[in-house]
């Protein structure tokens, strides 16, 4: 298949581009780099031995994004455009509003205009805002307790594909919901090069180990959880890349709703020692208070996407953070 990226120089798209062009498909990528370098397309021609071709390109650019699919004329998108900081999002909820809807509407009405009946949207677990039942499955409850905006630019995507998809019986519409990805590619060419200090654990632990920071924060040790540190669902984002391949083939006219995790839960200890072992020394960490709005525990089932897509997950957290680490020392 021909399919189009947004977002496609970011972390999670430039793994998902090079599984695509390994399972044989043609990639193209669009990306306005506001939170990726173009020297990441390079790296995934490197990785995958075909280059994808590659638009700078806001996704809220109608004209542009018309002017890419005349040229391409794509059987599917995986819309991956967006942004993911959720401190960031408390405190420019317009940006996050604007950017995470507006590319979604503008993506909808230039695939309608053009006949591009398929589309994968980059979804995520905080759709399920505190959990009421664990492990989550694709019926849980969702849109009730989202405690910050991008996770409620997140649910009013899928609300938004939902609609296009019941307006247009010809309409595909995945949404696939994505755990915690971590880890980078093992050829270390792909990963996570964070902007500033890291919000999400991986990437600070991994700074923490080349000296970068002086220490881990665990963010509470006082939750109703294993060692009392939260626990979440880490999914190596190889695996996660792969689950876009074979969702990509699966998204005939209708809506098709999957968690894409590994359905166990790790504690943050229990990661810091994962990584400890992957660096081969103690990882320096301190018990400091609990960070608003998180909550303890988070992890799903996967059993729908391994029954429908034939797809679960391979790789380990000792792998994720092995993976990680080879990025990290040789971090751009
Ligand atoms: P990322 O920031 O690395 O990738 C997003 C990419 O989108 C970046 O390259 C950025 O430059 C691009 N972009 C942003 N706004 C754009 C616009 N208006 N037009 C064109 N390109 C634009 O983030 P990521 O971790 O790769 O996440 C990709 C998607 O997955 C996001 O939609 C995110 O919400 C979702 N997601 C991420 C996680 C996670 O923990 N990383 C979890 C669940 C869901
Ligand atoms: C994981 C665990 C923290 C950092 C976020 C977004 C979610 C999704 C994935 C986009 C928690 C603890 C963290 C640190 C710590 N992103 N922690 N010290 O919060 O589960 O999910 O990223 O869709 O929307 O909410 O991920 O990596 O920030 O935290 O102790 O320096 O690690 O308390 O238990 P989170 P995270």
């Amino acid at each position: 298949m021909r399919v189009l990226l947004t977002g496609g120089a970011g972390v999670i798209g430039s793994h998902v581009a090079v599984e695509l062009i390994g399972a044989g498909h043609q990639v193209e990528i669009v990306d306005d780099l506001s939170n990726s370098v173009e020297s990441v397309i390079g790296r995934i021609g490197q990785v995958a031995g075909v280059t994808p071709t590659f638009y700078k390109l806001d996704v809220r650019d109608e004209a542009g994004l018309t002017a890419v699919f005349e040229e391409h004329r794509p059987d599917a998108v995986i819309h991956l455009a967006g942004l993911k900081a959720v401190g960031e999002s408390v405190a420019q909820p317009l940006r996050y509003w604007d950017v995470n809807l507006n590319t979604t509407i503008t993506l909808l009405r230039v695939m309608a205009a053009q006949g591009c009946h398929r589309v994968v949207f980059s979804s995520s677990a905080t759709v399920y805002g505190t959990p009421e039942e664990l492990p989550l499955t694709e019926t849980s409850l969702t849109g009730v307790g989202i405690s910050n905006p991008y996770g409620r630019t997140k649910y009013a995507n899928e609300q938004l594909l939902v609609d296009a998809a019941g307006a247009d019986p010809g309409l595909g519409v995945t949404l696939l919901r994505y755990f915690n990805p971590v880890g980078a590619h093992p050829s270390g060419l792909l990963g996570e090069t964070p902007q500033g200090v890291p919000n999400n654990l991986m990437p600070y632990v991994a700074q923490t180990a080349a000296g970068k920071r002086a220490k881990v924060m665990v963010f509470g040790d006082d939750y109703d959880t294993v060692d009392g540190t939260g626990v979440r669902d880490y999914i190596h984002v190889v695996d996660l890349a792969k689950g876009h391949v074979a969702a990509i083939a699966a998204t005939n006219p209708g809506v098709h709703i999957f968690n894409l995790g590994t359905g166990q839960g790790v504690s943050v200890l229990q990661l810091i020692a994962a990584y400890s072992r992957a660096v081969g020394r103690d990882i320096p960490y301190e018990i400091v208070a609990r960070r608003a709005g998180d909550i303890a525990e988070c992890y799903c089932s996967p059993a729908k996407a391994k029954a429908d897509l034939g797809w679960q997950t391979e790789l380990t957290i000792d792998q994720a953070c092995a993976d990680s680490w080879r990025y990290e020392q040789g971090a751009r």
